[in-house]
């Protein structure tokens, strides 16, 4: 038997649920908050990644698919969606025009991780991306717009986690602290964050390995290193905060795992969650540098991604499929070859009419087809049979009151409506 690739999923039954009722939610509320869709490529140039993500992030350096195609590219699946759409920001002449993007995507990502609950190799992100506006209002917004969609989904207890990091300037000071602070305790480390001493210090304060050393825990903290001007942005993202009552906590461990971020850093997660690895729902920040680096005009971007099998979980965990179970409007009965073709046309009629409806296509017999509309929570039956469809007649049944009627063959679709 062939079997799935270690570290991936099959959506189905009541995760497939759960996972539509999120993918609704989600475009709605995009909607309303005035982000268009955009779609990537699921592969790019592995260059791309490694100029984004940076060279000396976990991602790059242990956890892409990379492969040459054959015509001898390098190319690697995507491990996470804000360098593609900065990509076709900047390929496509976006910053030319008068006003902000505003994007949002749903897509798969693709990690060489240790597959665990919440971590997989192929996972589904939602997330946004606005470019073009340094404004901490825009801050507040996608930190807002991400607090209110797991709202939306009846997570509860959120907490969003917000740090700054600064701008160039800030970064440097807190730099050279950082450093000076670890230079005696470097040898007590592993031997990754030794090597990243060398290359990229700000990466060892999110090993995954000295998480919970002490050395790490009692390191400088970037928002003490902030220069005035930084300083006095994070103080007006936060006041935003307050105005639009998003439950958040200044933490200043956090600094991500990817080298593009400046200024508001922030990750979300569920109170209620606590105790598992998994427990971030979702993560983001500003990265003002990263779209002149990827050969773009001085510009500016912030944004967030959601882990969609991490809240997919959470929403299992809370039982919320109870209410997002499926429920089939109208069950169309019949059991002669005559009725199956009046069952067939009033089946689409129904359908492409709005209602959800289904038939019978296994030859099942009256008792079977009952008991399949009971299955699928089907609100009204409609049955047939030859004497009624001589006289242009059909049967309505409810099928929790158990009321029954004789209704025009004609009418039928309008008095199925009209009894829903
Ligand atoms: P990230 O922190 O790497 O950020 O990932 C964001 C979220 O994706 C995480 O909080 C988690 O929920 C989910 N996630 C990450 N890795 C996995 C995995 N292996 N399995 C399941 N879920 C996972 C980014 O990806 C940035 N691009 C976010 C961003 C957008 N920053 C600015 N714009």
């Amino acid at each position: 038997m062939i079997t799935k690739p270690k570290g991936t999923t099959d959506i189905t039954g009541n995760d497939a649920l759960l996972w539509e009722y999120v993918n609704q939610v989600v475009s709605t509320m995009a909607q309303t908050y005035n982000y268009e869709f955009i779609r990537t490529p699921v592969f790019e140039s592995s260059e791309l990644f490694h100029r984004s993500v940076g060279e000396t992030s976990d991602i790059v350096q242990k956890e892409t698919y990379d492969f040459k195609d054959k015509g001898d590219r390098n190319l690697t699946l995507r491990p996470e969606g804000t360098a593609g759409v900065v990509r076709s920001y900047i390929e496509n002449k976006c910053y030319a025009e008068p006003d902000v993007k505003k994007y949002y995507y749903n897509e798969t990502m693709y990690r060489y991780e240790r597959p665990q609950t919440g971590r997989m190799r192929e996972f589904t992100q939602f997330g946004v991306e606005v470019l073009g506006s340094n404004d901490p209002l825009v801050d507040a917004e996608v930190i807002s717009f991400q607090y209110y969609i797991l709202n939306a989904l009846h997570i509860e207890n959120l907490q969003v986690n917000i740090n700054s990091l600064g701008d160039a300037e800030s970064r440097l000071n807190y730099k050279e602290a950082l450093v000076k602070y670890l230079e005696p305790h470097i040898n007590n480390l592993c031997e990754d964050c030794r090597e990243r001493f060398k290359t990229n210090p700000l990466r060892i304060l999110d090993c995954k390995v000295d998480a919970d050393s002490e050395i790490l825990k009692n390191a400088p903290k970037t928002i003490d290193y902030l220069n005035k001007e930084s300083k006095e942005r994070f103080e007006t993202v936060l006041k935003y905060l307050d105005i639009l009552d998003v439950d958040y906590e200044v933490n200043p461990r956090i600094v991500r795992g990817l080298d593009y971020y400046d200024h508001t850093v922030f990750e979300i997660v569920s109170l209620d969650n606590m105790d598992t690895k998994a427990n971030v729902l979702g993560a983001g920040g500003r990265y003002n540098k990263l779209i002149k680096e990827l050969d773009g005009p001085e510009s500016y971007g912030i944004g967030w991604a959601c882990g969609m099998d991490r809240i997919i979980n959470m929403l299992k965990e809370i039982n919320l499929y109870k209410d997002v179970k499926k429920q089939v409007e109208c069950y169309v009965m019949y059991v002669s070859e005559e009725e199956k073709m009046y069952a067939l046309e009033i089946t689409q009629n129904l359908r492409l009419n709005g209602v959800v409806t289904e038939t019978d296509c296994l030859n099942k017999g009256l008792k079977g087809q009952f008991k399949q509309a009971d299955r699928l929570n089907a609100k009204l039956l409609v049955i047939l049979n030859n004497e009624d469809l001589s006289k242009g007649l059909v049967n309505i049944k409810d099928n929790a009151t158990k009321d029954e009627e004789k209704v025009d063959l004609d009418e039928v679709v309008e008095q199925v409506i009209g009894r829903l």
